[in-house]
């Protein structure tokens, strides 16, 4: 009792405890100066304010916004409108018009919605929105498919997954086999909808949970086009050298199909996540949203893949009957994730989120910047971290090919309404249908291949010389249809 207490600081295990406590200290001190210069995934976590807890049900993209209030404001960000030389859809409250922008388009998509209603892209704020009011779902049957790429439907698709009969619940990761089985089960369902009855479904534009693991917030790819699409290609013998994690597949037992999710680097889901929508598909009533990756992401080898595609009804595949020729022709939309895949910065490693996404400073604080637009409105965060040139050099590139591939894409669609024409006057003629044949072929692959270019949307800055080929070619089959249309005329006349 009449002890005196042994003084605080020299109790020895107190003393070791200082000394323990010190060079803890020390090494918290190093490791804070080390993850402030090691990059953004630790100070992701310093971003983190972990208010909301989030899961698989937290579709809500503003719950996820408490969490990351940086990168939701940067995602709010994309209702900003704005026009470049070639890009976005101007400053107006409407999205500029391709069929005004370009009076040859509607001939060339006579008989097709896209002659109604076709517009520049613009923010991915406006995604629901734009799909639900344009006239070709207005005035047209479409699908439930279509909400695959406008619409965060993760929790959607296991939902009608789980009612049709899937096993599971809600609760079941979303990439354990239970949790695929729900999604994928579900995407038949609503694919199979009428496009306004899927849409009462939908509420949010594309949110964060399309892109991210709501625990890890590691990047994942959910739209099950996607999946199915990138497991076929993998299947393929096509090389695709700037997706190294499917030739490391390639060479193993291929029992399982190639899985992104667990298969692919960080680097490879950076594209990935966009290559989720940012591709060619098909996305009509006769059979369920596909990807025609089997053969390859070329141009040629989606067209080969397309031309083998026979529907249920056991028609080859079409996306519509040209109104004035009568050619059963195709539609392209959007292959910037195919087109990216022929260009150089595929091959040197360079993902479109290095491009679209690039890091931004915010006090302290290093994020990616999730106001997902054009490059060439932040050329010093986009292109100088690897091009060391002046900012007007770099745009004064991209516009160089962009106007000499514009040039071509000219030519290109001249070709095609001068064969279309010249075709309208042969039938008016009355050449027969079975001569005629082989150049409503030339018509298909020429407006094929033109539509491949017009629509991916970097004006063939993606990858340069593909694009110029690709028009070469477009150019060529068009004006060989209006030779053989000659040469037909003249034997017809040689007869008489
Ligand atoms: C090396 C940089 C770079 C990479 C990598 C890249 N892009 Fe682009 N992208 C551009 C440039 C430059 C443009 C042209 C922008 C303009 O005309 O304003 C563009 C245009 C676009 C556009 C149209 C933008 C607009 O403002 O209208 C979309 C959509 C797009 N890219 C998607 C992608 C996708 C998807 C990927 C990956 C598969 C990708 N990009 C990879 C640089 C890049
Ligand atoms: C869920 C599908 C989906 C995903 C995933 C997606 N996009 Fe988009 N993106 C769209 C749609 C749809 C639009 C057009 C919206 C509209 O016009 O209303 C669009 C528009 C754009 C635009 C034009 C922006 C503007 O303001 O004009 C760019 C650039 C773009 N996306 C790039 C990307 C990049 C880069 C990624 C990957 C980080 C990506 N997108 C991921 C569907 C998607
Ligand atoms: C595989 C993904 C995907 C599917 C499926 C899809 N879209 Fe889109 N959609 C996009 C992307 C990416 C863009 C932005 C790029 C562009 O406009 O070229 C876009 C842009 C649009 C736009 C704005 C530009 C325009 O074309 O006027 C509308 C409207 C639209 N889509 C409607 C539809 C309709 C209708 C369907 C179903 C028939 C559909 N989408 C299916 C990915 C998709
Ligand atoms: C189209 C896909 C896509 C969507 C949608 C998306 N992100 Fe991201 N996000 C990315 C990419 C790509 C990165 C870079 C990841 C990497 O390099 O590992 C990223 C990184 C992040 C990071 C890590 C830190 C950083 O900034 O690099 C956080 C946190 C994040 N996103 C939060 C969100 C939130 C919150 C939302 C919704 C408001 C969201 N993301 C929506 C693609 C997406
Ligand atoms: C992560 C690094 C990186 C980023 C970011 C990047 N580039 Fe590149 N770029 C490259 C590499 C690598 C090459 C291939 C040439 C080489 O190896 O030097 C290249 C090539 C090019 C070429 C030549 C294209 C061709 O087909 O021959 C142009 C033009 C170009 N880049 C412009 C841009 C622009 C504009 C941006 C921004 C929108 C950009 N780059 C962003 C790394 C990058």
């Amino acid at each position: 009792m009449t002890d005196k207490p042994t003084p605080l600081f020299s109790r020895p295990t107190v003393q070791m405890g200082l000394l323990a406590a010190g060079a803890a200290l020390a090494t918290v001190l190093v490791m804070a100066l080390y993850s402030s210069i090691s990059g953004h995934k630790a100070e992701a976590r310093q971003t983190s304010f972990r208010v909301v807890d989030l899961d698989e049900k937290t579709v809500d993209p503003a719950q996820w916004g408490k969490n990351f209030p940086r990168q939701y404001d940067g995602y709010l960000k994309t209702t900003e409108k704005y026009g470049t030389k070639y890009g976005g859809a101007g400053s107006e409250a409407f999205p500029i018009s391709k069929l005004k922008e370009d009076p040859r388009l509607p001939i060339i998509f006579d008989g097709y919605a896209f002659a109604i209603d076709y517009n520049r892209r613009r923010g991915h704020a406006y995604m629901l929105d734009d799909q639900s009011k344009t006239r070709r779902v207005t005035e047209k049957p479409q699908p439930g498919s279509c909400l695959q790429c406008h619409t965060s439907n993760t929790v959607l698709y296991r939902e009608a997954g789980l009612k049709a009969g899937a096993p599971g619940s809600l609760d079941d990761p979303y990439l354990s086999p239970q949790g695929q089985a729900q999604v994928m089960k579900g995407f038949e369902a609503l694919c199979k909808l009428p496009y306004a009855e899927a849409a009462k479904l939908a509420k949010h534009p594309m949110g964060c949970i399309d892109c991210h693991d709501p625990k890890s917030m590691q990047l994942r790819v959910t739209k099950p086009g996607f999946i199915r699409g990138i497991a076929v290609l993998a299947e393929s013998a096509e090389p695709v050298p700037h997706l190294p994690s499917i030739e490391t597949w390639r060479k193993g037992d291929r029992k399982a199909p190639y899985d992104p999710n667990t298969q692919a680097s960080r680097q490879e889901m950076r594209s990935m996540v966009c290559g989720q929508c940012h591709v060619e598909y098909y996305c009509g009533p006769k059979t369920t949203l596909f990807y025609p990756w089997n053969n390859g992401l070329k141009v040629e080898q989606e067209e080969a893949y397309y031309d083998s595609y026979k529907f249920p009804d056991g028609h080859r595949f079409y996306d519509w009957k040209h109104t004035r020729t009568g050619a059963e022709v195709l539609k392209a939309q959007h292959p910037e994730f195919e087109m990216w895949s022929q260009g150089i910065h595929a091959r040197s490693g360079v993902s479109c989120a290095d491009c679209h996404m690039p890091y931004k400073r915010e006090g302290a604080i290093k994020i990616s910047d999730h106001q997902v637009r054009s490059p060439l409105l932040d050329i010093s965060r986009s292109c100088q971290t690897c091009h060391r040139f002046p900012e007007a050099e770099l745009k004064a590139r991209v516009e160089a090919i962009q106007d000499r591939t514009k040039a071509l894409l000219d030519r290109a669609e001249e070709a095609i309404v001068n064969l279309i024409t010249d075709i309208e006057a042969a039938k008016k003629a009355g050449l027969d249908e079975a001569r005629l044949q082989p150049i409503l072929e030339l018509q298909r692959k020429a407006q094929w291949r033109a539509d491949w270019v017009n629509a991916e949307n970097s004006m063939g800055f993606h990858a340069p010389q593909e694009a110029a080929r690709i028009l070469g070619e477009a150019i060529d089959f068009g004006r060989q249809g209006q030779i053989a249309l000659r040469d037909l005329g003249a034997a017809k006349v040689a007869k008489k």
